[in-house]
Parts: C-alpha cells; sequence; structure tokens
C-alpha cells in the first residue's frame, strides 16, 4: 500500500484555517498500518495535529479531508473581474477580449480534493486567491495566443490556479524572505513546482497536461529555470505559456510600471522565453502606455550611477573568474564543468545585455549625466529597468551555481564556494524583488 507522512507544514495551513470554517476528515481516516486515527466528519484541528503527524497515513490527507465554504467558480469569477476591471494589463493579454476565458473560468469544476487543496492556498497567506487568479487569466491570455482551442484555455485556467500550491508544504519562514536565500533554504522554494507536481498529478480531474505546465512554471527555454533546468523543447508549450504567465503576474502584482519592466525582463536575455509572449508582452507594454507610472518611481541619478558602477564591477569580477576558470577546475568533476559552461554561457548573455546600455565603457557616471542631458527620463528609466534585470539576473546565476553544484557534486561545494567568493554581494546595493517574482 502507498503510505503518505503528513507534511507538517500543510497540516498546519490547514489548522489554521479550521480556525475560520469547519475543517473535518471527510472520511475515516487510517495509519498505514490499518489503525482507525479519526473518524468521518471529526474536526481537523490542533488536538489531532500529533495524531497525524505520527503516523504514515493509508491515502493522502489531501484525499480525505473538506473544507466547508470552499472556493468555487463563483469566487474565481468575481475575483477575476475585479481584478481584470484594475488592471489593464491583464484586459491587454487578451488580445480577441477576455469573454471566452470568463466563459470557460465559470464552468471550471474542481474535483473535492481540489476545491480544499485551493481553499487551504488562497487562505494562507494575504492575497493568494487574487494571485492564483490572476495567473490563470494571464494563463488563459496568453495561451489564446498560441493555442485557441477550449481544452488549451481549459488546461490553462487549472494550470494558473494550482500553480503554486507547492507553497503550502515549504516552511513559511523560506517564503518570508524570499530569493533572499542562501541555496541550501533557496532549495526548499526551488522545488514548489516539482511538490505540487507530485500532490496534483494524484488528483482526479486534472489531466497530465496541467500538472505538466505547472511543474515547468519556473523554468526558462536556455536551461536556467528551476527546479530542474531543462531547455528548449524539454518544457512543454503549456509549460513555457505559465512561464511567462507567472513571471508578468509578479511584476504586475509588485507595483506600477508593470507593463514596461515586463517587456524588458522578457527581452533581457535572448531564448529565455518563448517568442510568442516576448512578442505579446511588447505589444500589451505599447498598449498599456504606462510611462507616466514608470517615470514616478524612477531613482535619483546618483542611484542609477550607483547601480550601474556595482553592476559593472561584479561583471569584471566574474570576467576575472571566467579566465581562470579552466586553471582553476582542472581537477574537478566532469558535473561542475557542466555546470560551470552553463554558466559562463549566462554570464555572456547578462554582461552583453549590460553591454546594450554603454555603460561597460568604465566611466558610467559621466556617460550617464551626458545621455540624460541629452535624452531626458526616457533614457534614464530604460537603464534602470535593465540594470535593475540584470541586477537579479546575476543574483540568480550565482545562486543557480552554487545549488547545482550542491545538488551534482556536493563534494565539491567548498570549491566553488571559493571561486565565488569576490563576487558576495553587498544586499543593500541590490533593490528587493517581489516575492511572486521570485517564487
Ligand atoms: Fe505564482
Ligand atoms: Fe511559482
Amino acid at each position: 500500500m502507498d503510505q503518505s507522512a503528513v507534511n507538517p507544514h500543510y497540516l498546519e495551513h490547514v489548522i489554521d484555517v479550521g480556525r475560520s470554517r469547519d475543517v473535518e476528515a471527510s472520511e475515516d481516516i487510517y495509519s498505514g498500518n490499518g489503525t482507525k486515527l479519526l473518524a468521518k466528519g471529526a474536526r481537523i484541528d490542533e488536538r489531532v495535529k500529533d495524531q497525524l503527524l505520527q503516523h504514515k497515513l493509508s491515502k493522502p490527507l489531501e484525499d480525505c479531508m473538506s473544507v466547508s465554504s470552499g472556493v468555487d467558480a463563483a469566487q474565481f469569477m468575481a475575483t477575476a473581474e475585479a481584478l481584470l476591471d484594475q488592471s489593464l494589463l491583464l484586459r491587454s493579454v487578451f488580445r480577441t477580449g477576455h469573454d471566452k476565458a470568463l466563459a470557460a473560468l465559470r464552468q471550471v469544476q474542481l474535483s473535492p480534493q481540489l476545491q480544499s487543496l485551493l481553499t487551504v492556498y488562497a487562505e494562507h497567506r494575504p492575497r493568494k486567491l487574487e494571485h492564483t487568479v490572476g495567473v490563470a487569466l494571464l494563463n488563459a491570455g496568453m495561451t489564446q495566443h498560441v493555442q485557441g482551442t477550449p481544452d488549451a484555455l481549459r488546461t490553462a485556467l487549472l494550470a494558473g490556479l494550482c500553480h503554486d500550491i507547492g507553497e503550502l508544504y515549504i516552511a513559511p519562514a523560506y517564503l518570508e524572505r524570499g530569493a533572499r536565500l542562501p541555496p541550501n533554504e533557496w532549495k526548499h522554494i526551488a522545488a514548489h513546482p516539482v511538490i505540487a507536481f507530485r500532490v496534483l498529478h494524484k488528483m482526479p480531474g486534472l489531466g497530465d497536461e496541467v500538472c505538466a505546465a505547472v511543474v515547468h512554471h519556473h523554468e526558462r527555454l536556455d536551461g536556467f529555470g528551476y527546479p530542474r533546468g531543462l531547455s528548449g523543447k524539454a518544457i512543454p508549450l503549456s509549460g513555457q505559456v505559465l512561464a511567462a504567465a507567472e513571471l508578468l503576474s509578479g511584476l504586475n502584482e509588485s507595483g506600477p510600471g508593470a507593463p514596461r519592466r515586463a517587456d524588458v525582463a522578457m527581452k533581457l536575455i535572448p531564448g529565455e522565453f518563448h517568442q510568442s509572449m516576448i512578442d505579446l508582452v511588447a505589444t500589451v507594454s505599447r498598449d498599456c502606455n504606462d510611462l507616466d507610472a514608470a517615470l514616478a518611481s524612477l531613482p535619483k541619478l546618483d542611484e542609477t550611477v550607483r547601480r550601474a558602477e556595482h553592476i559593472g564591477d561584479r561583471l569584471e569580477k566574474l570576467a576575472r573568474l571566467v579566465d581562470s576558470l579552466d586553471a582553476e577546475l582542472k581537477g574537478a568533476s566532469q558535473a561542475v564543468k557542466d555546470v560551470a559552461a552553463q554558466s559562463v554561457q549566462r554570464y555572456e548573455r547578462i554582461r552583453r545585455a549590460f553591454s546594450s546600455t554603454g555603460l561597460d565603457t568604465g566611466a558610467p557616471r559621466s556617460l550617464l549625466a551626458q545621455l540624460v542631458q541629452m535624452d531626458g527620463e526616457l533614457l534614464h528609466l530604460e537603464v534602470t529597468l535593465i540594470l535593475r534585470e540584470i541586477g537579479w539576473r546575476l543574483r540568480e546565476l550565482e545562486r543557480e551555481v552554487r545549488l547545482r553544484v550542491q545538488t551534482a557534486a556536493p563534494q565539491e561545494a567548498p570549491l566553488v564556494e571559493r571561486l565565488l567568493a569576490p563576487l558576495v554581494i553587498t544586499r543593500d546595493a541590490e533593490p528587493a524583488q517581489p516575492l511572486a517574482a521570485a517564487a
């Protein structure tokens, strides 16, 4: 018999939800060795926590509990209409209108297990219902752009609704701190698509395509996403589209100027996203014409110069590391050499993005001042957005190198740490990234 241990973080969220609504066993719950732990109808609360944690169960807890007044199509619809009302970006993603997507959302049917799971997800942190419905809508709009069948639309909505449920199984402290985690802690967040896949693929009514999209929703076409670092055709189209929807949603939730930031983010490193998604976001950005909103958050020129100098400095250190890499990795395993080769490619692409700003000439202060004098705020804005993205890509690069080496060749992690030591970031030199964009 397949036995399931109860995830303590998930159980904690279930118990929390039970403080405001009824959460009970939808059937008798048995331990893996056949002992009855809870009778059908028993409340799942603090009093039964230890009992549930001490035993493996004969069935996953997700399959034998119910939550009263769970989220449903009516609640998704109300949330979707409110989000569409508030967000021009969201409306613009639907190039031929959002009626079909709303009609499909109205018809979404959830199994009791999935309804309970999504209810716990929607309740576990503020604005999670908005996030999940927002991603479902963006995913539907972006899917319509490449694959307009009713089935594809339904799959896109369901995948969007379920995409982050893996977060329920991760220690909440990691999610609080988001992308600023060291690699041995970040790896828990990086696992959320795989955790979601494991939970969802056993649930009735979802199907393989929804699960495939969910497990790939942080992969990047050039192999620098997570959790598996897949590339190209290994990532199904549904996963590529959901990855773009997740990124766009994170930016949209993080404040004004999102369309323009999204346009820069998706174009920065060639080959990360499906070309249709890049083109769509460029069109959306033009339609939204959010220049005023983006200019409102423009930093002082001094701050931009500092950031440019900081990035230039990091790229220079990386260049020195790349030059000495062959000698440094002489005795290293093939696994570490492979990670190094992928990372050097990534570094080259980031460096090219920096060169595109013209700020890699060694004197960003005078150059920026001159350019801004000539072209005004618009150029300053463009440079600011590019620098912000480059800062994040450098951080991601460093994080991925550590994580990939730790996974592939843990015994060689100290060598990699020594090589990366000159790159350690001054935390306050970088802007905060919204959590939704990170996870
Ligand atoms: Fe998300
Ligand atoms: Fe995610």
